[in-house]
């Protein structure tokens, strides 16, 4: 099933019929397809395959435009297409699949291609608040999390109430355990940005921080240092590190647990998501496990 999702989005952007996008576009590997697994588990259906495709194609062009707004080198294992072609490139191959996948989702009812859509102003409102937040030290947690459920979640909860629409399930209960879920997987992707390299992410490690992106850890951490190391991390931000620096760094995470608490943040939504559910679906149950526990 994931691969007829694989072929509909090849198909999807040979419909376009303009070989120089389509040359581009096989130029960009497929990822985990985390929520094209989503939907195929909630709904069974031919329209779950052209809404997961939609999904994934959504993804994928805010990934083509994250990349330029984070001056990403590195995606997915391999060299960013604003690193191969550009930011211009980058941007309106984004722009070619959202327009896309938004055309496809007209053939869908009105309460799924809004579910859809509104998700994506919110994930863009998330990008844009991600940039502003970056401006200087976020120490305040709730602002990180209305980011992170606009920039991440949004699309995540969209995509589980979509499916459940299709299947005629109870869409609210789906929505929040997308949410849920949506959570926890951007708090896991911030914390392996800290706690993995290059190689196993397929995108650069321990980028956030000298992006000026205080996430989960770095607010946690921060929580718990006192006022010197407090000063000396206010220090560090924005920076490139050298070898001491980020042995300092990890020393501070080691010694207050920030990670650790991170992650203990990201199971407890994970099974705040499963709590949504009326009846325990094993699968879903497993989706969730997945991926808190992921190394990439
Ligand atoms: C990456 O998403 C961006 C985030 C929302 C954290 P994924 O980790 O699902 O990316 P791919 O699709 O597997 O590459
Ligand atoms: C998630 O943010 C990106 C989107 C929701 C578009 P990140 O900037 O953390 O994603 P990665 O780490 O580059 O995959
Ligand atoms: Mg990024
Ligand atoms: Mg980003
Ligand atoms: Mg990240």
């Amino acid at each position: 099933m994931v691969a007829a999702v694989t072929k509909q989005i090849e198909q999807f952007v040979q419909e376009l019929g303009d070989e120089r996008s389509y040359e581009l576009f096989t130029k960009v590997p497929s990822g985990k397809m985390l929520r094209t697994k989503l939907i195929l588990q909630i709904a069974k259906t031919p329209e779950a395959v052209r809404l997961a495709a939609i999904v994934e194609m959504i993804h994928a062009a805010s990934l083509l435009h994250d990349d330029v707004i984070d001056e990403a080198t590195k995606r997915r294992g391999v060299d960013s297409i604003n690193a191969i072609f550009g930011n211009k490139s980058a941007i309106m191959l984004g722009d070619i699949l959202y327009s896309k996948a938004f055309y496809e989702l007209t053939k869908f009812s009105s309460q799924i291609a809004q579910t859809i859509s509104h998700a994506v102003a919110l994930l863009s409102l998330g990008e844009l608040k991600d940039v502003e937040l970056s401006n200087s030290f976020n120490s305040n947690e709730e602002s990180y999390f209305d980011m992170i459920y606009k920039k991440t979640a949004s699309l995540i909860e969209a995509s589980a109430k979509s499916a459940a629409i299709l299947a005629g399930l109870d869409s609210e209960a789906y929505g929040l355990y997308g949410k849920n879920l949506g959570l926890a997987f951007q708090i896991v992707d911030d914390i392996l940005d800290i706690t993995q390299n290059e190689q196993t992410l397929g995108k650069p490690a321990l980028a956030d921080f000298a992006e000026g992106k205080t996430t989960l850890p770095y607010i946690y951490l921060y929580q718990s240092l006192g006022e010197d190391d407090r000063q000396k991390l206010l220090y560090l931000f924005k920076k490139e590190l050298n070898p001491e620096q980020k042995a300092w760094l990890f020393d501070k995470f080691e010694e207050t647990g920030a990670i650790q608490r991170a992650k203990e943040q990201a199971r407890a939504l994970g099974h705040e998501a499963l709590e949504q559910l009326h009846k325990s679906d094993e699968k879903l149950r497993q989706i969730m496990e997945e991926l808190i526990e992921r190394t990439y």
